[in-house]
């Protein structure tokens, strides 16, 4: 009996001794509830002294939700029920701060009854904290995948789905049941698959891909662009078992930046035209100063050839009739005829570099254009209309430089015919005394994208033209106040109009 009594109690021993340095909580209640003991680790972990600890209810160490599913347990445990071995409890400390605990609880009966239990109790708040970290980021991750705009899709090595997000379904045009049953194949254009293949075959080598484009199709057969970054998708023991891709649609981006390039295209043909016309200015500014110089050094021997060649057509008069002097007369002819273009280049060059003064005096229409007309050499093959309707009449205009717009302008209208036609030169005064005075041709007319430039100073079309006769016409009719303006067909013929303010 002694030798039982002994074992007894170096079992008792061995078991308080185990209870006191077991690294975890352990206590024990009496039937009541109460405590019967608490092991340090509890104390420590608690914060308290064993002694508080000891005159404590174990439920008043509960917060309220857990002393409710304490209340509950034991209401279950005394009407008989099956309860679970162990529990989870959000525990109170003394300084406190709150604890997770799991408990395994054995009961301790005595004669069939409930004599109390022995508690062994786990701190889990770590575990807890990050299972609650882990939840949030994953409810956060899921918000993101079910509301970003972003395609996102995964799917495995055979190419087929594993999941995607609305975003993704909705920028194909399906369903995301439809879409689940689609291989990527149907979703991209046949000409990315080799691209597609490429991509893949990366991602499994080294994890992931760089940014790149490729054309989807949506579901009505359109095909748009987006940009697309792919990953490795790994079982948790790192396998590869497919690939995952964020889908960004770039249809807008794309054509942003074509508008943008097309604008830029824009802009540089402007700074091509400003750079153009700077030069074309700098060209006027250095042709205005050498105008001056030239036109004044080869008027006077412009004029001298003038008069020899006058003389000399005199002295050939009194020559026999016979071949050399016919041939001498033909050569005058021409040497006249380029003396006069020359001149012409001469007051071209004048009229535009030079200020213009206006000398207006009265002159009769149809003194005017008669000069005119007999100043241009008409070819042969241009029939000639001349009419006056206000015949007596008499302007009040520079009769130099008005003589030498209309030339300019009879001039344009035989250099447009060189096949011939007809050239038709109409005066009008109205009741009012507005002169109006037009010079149409049946020749070659304006092409629609010249019509813009045909004023400015240095355009021509002509092989030997200056491109000043129209720009000496407005500056001389704009200085006299009236305007001068044109209609033109291609290939049907232009007219010209100047029209002078009643005097
Ligand atoms: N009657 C016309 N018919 C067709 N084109 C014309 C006519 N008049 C002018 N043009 C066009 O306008 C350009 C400019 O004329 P102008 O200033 O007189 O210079 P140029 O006669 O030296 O070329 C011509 O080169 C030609 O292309
Ligand atoms: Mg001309």
């Amino acid at each position: 009996m002694q030798q039982i009594e002994d074992e007894l109690e170096k079992s008792s021993e061995k078991y308080q001794y185990l209870i006191k340095y077991a690294p975890t909580g352990i206590y024990e209640v009496d039937a009541h509830n109460r405590f019967r003991s608490v092991n340090e680790v509890m104390c420590k972990a608690l914060g308290y002294s064993e002694k508080e600890l000891l005159s404590m209810a174990p439920s008043s160490l509960l917060y309220p939700e857990s002393r409710k599913r304490f209340q509950q347990r034991t209401h279950d445990i005394l009407a008989g029920k099956a309860v679970d071995e162990s529990v989870e409890y959000h525990v109170k400390t003394k300084n406190g701060s709150g604890l997770w605990v799991v408990m395994k609880v054995k009961f301790i009966q005595k004669n069939g009854v409930i004599d109390g239990a022995l508690v062994i109790v786990h701190d889990v708040t770590e575990r807890k904290r990050s299972e609650r970290a882990l939840l949030s980021a994953e409810r956060k991750y899921r918000r993101l995948f079910e509301t970003t705009q972003d395609g996102i899709m995964a799917r495995n090595l055979e190419g087929r789905m594993i999941n995607c997000n609305p975003a993704y379904a909705k920028m194909l045009g399906y369903t995301r049941k439809e879409i689940k049953s689609l291989s990527v194949r149907q979703l991209i254009p046949e000409k990315w698959h080799n691209q597609r293949d490429r991509v893949v075959k990366k991602v499994i080598e080294t994890g992931h891909s760089v940014l790149f484009e490729r054309e989807y199709r949506r579901k009505d057969g359109s095909v748009f662009p987006a940009s697309v970054r792919t990953w490795r998708l790994t079982d948790g023991k790192g396998k590869a078992i497919g690939i995952w891709s964020i889908v960004r649609e770039i249809s807008l981006q794309k054509q942003q930046q074509k508008s943008l390039e097309e604008h830029a295209g824009v802009l540089e043909q402007i700074v091509q035209d400003r750079e153009k016309r700077l030069k074309d200015n700098e060209r006027l500014v250095a042709i205005g100063q050498t105008a001056g110089m030239v036109g004044h050094d080869l008027r006077n021997p412009l004029q001298a050839l003038t008069g020899e060649l006058y003389l000399a057509k005199t002295e050939l008069a009194s020559f026999p009739q016979g071949e050399g002097r016919s041939n001498l007369e033909e050569s005058i002819h021409v040497i006249e005829e380029q003396i006069l273009y020359m001149d012409k280049i001469v007051s071209d060059l004048q009229a535009f570099v030079q200020p213009i003064h206006i000398d207006k005096k009265p002159v009769g229409l149809q003194e005017l254009l008669s000069a005119v007309i007999q100043t241009v050499t008409i070819p042969q093959n241009v029939t000639i209309k001349l009419e006056n309707s206000g015949r007596s009449l008499q302007i009040r205009v520079d009769p130099h430089l008005i003589k030498r717009v209309l030339i300019n302008l009879v001039t344009n209208a035989v250099q447009a015919m060189p096949s011939g036609g007809r050239l038709y030169v109409l005066a009008k005064v109205d009741s009012h005394g507005h002169v109006s005075i037009s010079v149409e041709d049946t020749g070659v007319g304006i092409p629609d994208r010249l019509k813009s430039q045909i004023f400015t100073p240095l355009f021509t079309t002509k092989p030997r033209g200056q491109g000043f006769g129209l720009a000496v016409c407005k500056r001389v009719i704009e200085a006299h106040g009236g305007t001068i303006c044109f209609e033109s067909s291609e290939g049907k013929g232009t007219r010209f109009t100047l029209d002078f303010p009643a005097a």
